[in-house]
């Protein structure tokens, strides 16, 4: 396993629509997961994803209260209308936290790390990251999404 380096903004890895994965049980595809996990859990993060160390593949991986879930090609079922605003940081923008307004809960439908298709749901923080995470795959980053503050009368 190894740490890999992350890409930060405005790197255009970073503002690009990653390629599918084709075979999740290739080799280099596995070693990447382990590394992804490793490089997010060194840097104390929660996602991670594929461009973030420097892969323009739909992958990401996510660990959150002990769970850890890798989303290989993943695409949404279902966003709910009710949106939540919260504050988001990116690895990929050190020190920077924004507002961001997402879904509460979300389907997803996916392939795990055995290349195996899986549909998730989750909702509030666990929600969050996974709209985070496949922004990225998208090319779409948190900057993009600020919730602007209403401007005061004068
Ligand atoms: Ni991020």
């Amino acid at each position: 396993m190894a740490i890999l380096p992350i890409t930060t903004y405005p790197d255009s890895l970073l503002s690009k629509k990653t390629e599918r994965v084709k075979n999740p049980k290739d080799p280099v595809i596995q070693e990447l997961i382990l590394d992804m996990f490793e490089t997010m859990e060194k840097n104390n993060g929660v996602g991670l994803a594929a461009p973030q160390v420097g892969k323009s593949l739909r992958l990401c991986v996510i660990k959150l209260d002990g769970k850890s879930y890798v989303l290989i090609n993943p695409v949404f079922k279902s966003k709910s209308w009710k949106k939540i605003i919260g504050e988001e940081g990116c690895l990929s923008l050190p020190g920077q936290y924004m507002q961001v307004k997402r879904s509460q809960k979300v389907k997803v439908r996916a392939l795990d790390r055995k290349g195996r298709e899986i549909i998730v749901q989750a909702q509030n923080l666990l929600a969050r990251i996974f709209q985070h995470e496949i922004d990225h795959l998208n090319g779409t980053l948190i900057i993009e999404k600020i919730v602007k503050e209403k401007k005061s009368k004068k």
